[in-house]
């Protein structure tokens, strides 16, 4: 099992759009890979990308699974061969059942899954979270502004504090701007943000994900949420997201079957575990990489 944490304590930066659309990448990249979306949040778009009918009143949910200290009996299958849990009503209940924040991560071993488990956080450092933060094998920390590299930079220290390591978090460039176009030069903000996070060491991932109208409309669409792989193929998210899923394939370890020439650039890319001056240095030199895949991926092919 590997668990992967979607975090940031600033909403809208693309946490749910992320796990949900990822989740979909790893299955078709990795057909043999079981995946399981966990929403930590009482917003049902978890529920209402994946469910296969609209899920009766009184279905289990993750609230149940958390008493019985086991998932076993309240993963669905999916839409796309995703599993899920659905969510929560609220999540008031389960915060006062999660003071412990090892709490998740013994659930996660007792539920035996055998596959990647993807855990979408709210937007707080809260109980929950810090669950999802200990459970995680990895952390992916979107950011889309300067508000939410302050807010990536409270998590760090919160992983620090809980003396959890720090490099276990990466960065992700979300909802990237493509109205200065043409040139990085016109990109002052992500030249910014991409100079701050290189100063204090953080690593990131080489793929990011740009704004765009086409998957604004999917994901906010009365009903049912569509994925970005079956409803936005030929934009530039479409092969971002495809590029992010080789990537955490290749980070998490099983990158060996299918895992296609994105993910071996990538894995050269993304700086390696180890103590936070190596990762400065692994930092500095992708940014050459960066500025390549900005070029490649957001200017070249607009949708
Ligand atoms: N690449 C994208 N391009 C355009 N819009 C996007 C993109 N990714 C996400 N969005 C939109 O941004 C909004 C916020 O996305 P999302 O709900 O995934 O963020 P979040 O971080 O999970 O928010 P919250 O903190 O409320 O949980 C949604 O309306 C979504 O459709
Ligand atoms: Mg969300």
């Amino acid at each position: 099992m590997r668990v992967l944490a979607i975090s940031s304590n600033k909403g809208g930066v693309g946490k749910t759009t992320v796990a949900a659309n990822l989740a979909i990448y790893l299955r078709a990249l990795r057909e043999d890979l079981p995946v399981l979306v966990v929403g930590l949040d009482d917003q049902n778009t978890i529920d209402r990308m994946f469910a296969l009918s609209p899920l009766e009143p009184g279905t289990e949910n993750l609230k149940h699974g958390w008493a019985r200290r086991s998932l076993a009996r309240v993963i669905q299958l999916g839409q796309y061969g995703v599993h899920f849990v659905p969510s929560p009503p609220d999540t008031a209940l389960l915060k006062g059942r999660a003071e412990d924040p090892r709490t998740l991560r013994r659930i996660l071993d007792r539920s035996e899954w055998e596959g990647v488990v993807i855990l979408d956080t709210k937007s707080d450092l809260e109980a929950l979270t810090a669950n999802a933060l200990f459970a995680a094998d990895r952390v992916i920390v979107p950011v889309a502004d300067r508000a939410s590299l302050v807010e990536a930079g409270k998590l760090f220290r919160m992983l620090e504090r809980a003396q959890l390591d720090p490099d276990k978090a990466r960065i992700l460039f979300t909802l990237v701007d493509r109205r200065s176009r043409g040139t990085l030069e016109g990109s002052d903000l992500l030249h910014l943000l991409a100079g701050e996070i290189e100063r204090r060491g953080w690593p990131r991932y080489h793929t990011f994900l740009a704004r765009s109208p086409r998957v604004e409309s999917l994901i906010s669409a009365r009903g049912r949420p569509q994925s970005i792989l079956h409803h936005a193929k030929g934009t530039a998210v479409h092969r971002q997201m495809r590029g992010l899923a080789e990537e955490v394939l290749v980070d998490l370890g099983l990158g060996d079957k299918g895992a296609g020439d994105g993910a071996r650039a990538a894995a050269a890319a993304v700086v390696p575990g180890g103590s936070r001056a190596p990762s400065a240095v692994g930092a500095r030199s992708d940014s050459v990489d960066w500025k390549a895949a900005l070029l490649r991926g957001v200017w070249r092919r607009p949708d």
